[in-house]
């Protein structure tokens, strides 16, 4: 994590890239970083807690093997989303945020994936469908599972 903070140090704003660097190396920020980011670039921990809390995209725990996200915004929320997200949290047994148990699958919320005239929309990993119908969903979680 040095070598993360050396290399964006110089930087205007160095937090945020710092940080996405963290996520891209060790799939999460650990809160035992806190205190370490803010001595090296300066910073109240209580100024670096707040930026890494106030972005969702910075996890403080480790995902699991496979992320899901559910589309929430509008346009997929006109033709499904909403069930989508009752069948997914039932299933796996967790809220969005939450890993199950196993440490398969994280659930995630997203506010569009930009998939939006084909919704509603699901990415796994990295890897985006559409027309998701609660039958495809159940496929798709049990392939992450
Ligand atoms: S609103 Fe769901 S992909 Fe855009």
């Amino acid at each position: 994590m040095r070598a993360i903070v050396a290399e964006h140090r110089g930087k205007r704003g160095a937090l945020l890239p710092i940080l996405h660097a963290i996520m891209e190396d060790l799939g999460c920020v650990d809160p035992a970083v806190v205190p370490v980011l803010a001595d090296e670039l300066n910073m109240s921990r209580a100024d670096v807690h707040g930026v890494i809390t106030f972005y969702h995209d910075f996890r403080q725990t480790p995902p699991g093997r496979r992320t899901v996200r559910i589309c929430r915004a509008e346009a997929c929320q006109a033709v499904g989303a909403a069930k989508l997200v009752d069948r997914a949290q039932a299933r796996l047994g967790v809220a969005f945020g939450e890993t199950t148990a196993d440490g398969a699958v994280t659930l995630e919320q997203v506010f569009c994936l930009g998939n939006c005239a084909i919704g509603p929309s699901v990415q796994v990993d990295d890897r985006l469908y559409g027309r998701v119908s609660p039958e495809k969903l159940d496929r798709l979680l049990e392939v992450s599972a």
